[in-house]
């Protein structure tokens, strides 16, 4: 199999080296993001390997298929950014919908808890020599109530860690998981009464702008937004409204509305075009990462094997058990449930 791998990093290059040359897979490893205009260089490969910020829409499909080529192996979870529906018939599209849940659960704890108690602050402050305390004040998480939306994978193993600092847990979920011993309440009871909420459901028509001008007046005063999830679950013009009218007390970000041309890249020399994003990161109570929450060695060790993996089924089996379901383009309620699919 010979693989076109898009939008590559460094620190993706080892890990899909040393398990594709175990398995027989070659990667091609190019520089630029699957568009429209980048789909050429697929031309002779048997499948295109990309990430969260490349574009698999209607056009881009067409083109990959044109040249021949039979799969998207995504090597992350959400698929987004993949027309599942226009691949049907003509590109078969795979996922890792598990590397390390620990990994983003962990890195919405990091945020939290940097946030919360200035860390970030205070490591400026004592590289300067300045050990003055002021405007350093937190507060305990213990006794607090943490609103998970989301609670699959990655948010139930946050809402463990949560458990951990003793915190009161109310969770909303579009399909709740039965016998899990978590207290589910609707997402309007869940923004008021949530003093942080963290975010852990995938971006869907349904999900887009989930916190938006009009649920932000649902919130209550303080509340911490926590967002490893998908930029575009929070309406980023709402977020920003919200801090300045002192509704939201602080923002974790690692994923950002229009990250995908900004994020992973270095733009320290130069000027950045979007205003909103410079605002919130100019605000001293909001925290942003770049997507970096999945950046554990674990996962990315996890995450090259389980795409490999995936593509060796595929050469065997014509499918594999990460392929998603996409012939009514509904992978979440599919009636099939994965195990018997439609294609
Ligand atoms: P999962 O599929 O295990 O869980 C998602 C949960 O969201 C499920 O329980 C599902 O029922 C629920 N859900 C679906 N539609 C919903 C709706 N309309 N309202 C409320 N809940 C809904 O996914 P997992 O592994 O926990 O990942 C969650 C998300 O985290 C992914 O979709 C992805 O976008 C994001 N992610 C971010 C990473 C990062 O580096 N920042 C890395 C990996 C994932």
């Amino acid at each position: 199999m010979r693989i076109a791998f898009f939008d590559t990093k460094q620190y993706d290059v080892g890990p899909f080296t040393r398990c594709g040359e175990a398995a027989g897979v070659e990667f091609k490893f190019f520089e630029p993001k699957l568009t429209a205009d980048t789909a050429g260089l697929a031309a002779g490969y048997d499948g295109v390997c990309i990430f969260v910020n490349d574009t698999a829409d209607a056009e881009v499909i067409d083109k990959l298929y044109n040249e021949g080529v039979r799969f998207i192996a995504l090597r992350c979870a959400g698929y987004n950014n993949v027309d599942v529906k226009h691949a049907f018939g003509r590109l078969h599209v795979f996922h890792v919908p598990a590397y390390s849940p620990y990994a983003v659960a962990e890195h919405a704890m990091a945020l939290l808890l940097t946030s919360i108690r200035r860390i970030h602050k205070a490591y400026n402050r004592t590289r300067d020599f300045n050990f003055s305390l002021s405007g350093m004040t937190g507060f305990d998480l213990h006794g607090k109530t943490v609103g998970v939306v989301g609670t699959g994978r990655i948010g139930r193993v946050f809402i463990d860690i949560c458990r951990g600092f003793g915190m009161n847990i109310i969770a909303y979920d579009k399909f709740p998981a039965k016998d899990a011993g978590i207290d589910y309440v609707g997402l309007s009871e869940l923004y008021a009464r949530s003093d942080i909420i963290s975010f852990h459901c995938p971006l869907t028509d349904e999900t887009y702008h989930m916190l938006n001008s009009e649920t932000v007046k649902e919130l209550k005063r303080g509340v911490v937004i926590i967002n490893t999830s998908r930029g575009a679950l929070i309406d980023a013009e709402a977020l920003l409204a919200g801090i300045k009218s002192r509704v939201i007390g602080a923002a974790c970000l690692d994923v950002y509305e229009e990250e995908s041309d900004i994020f992973f890249e270095d733009f320290s020399g130069h000027i950045v075009d979007d205003d909103t994003l410079a605002r919130l990161i100019s605000m001293p109570n909001v925290i942003v990462t770049s997507h970096q929450a999945f950046l554990t060695e674990e996962a990315l060790h996890n995450i090259a094997e389980t795409t490999v993996g995936n593509i060796t089924d595929f050469g065997v089996r014509g499918t594999c058990d990460n392929e998603l379901c996409y012939h009514c383009g509904n992978t979440e309620t599919c009636k099939k449930q994965r195990l018997e699919r439609c294609f």
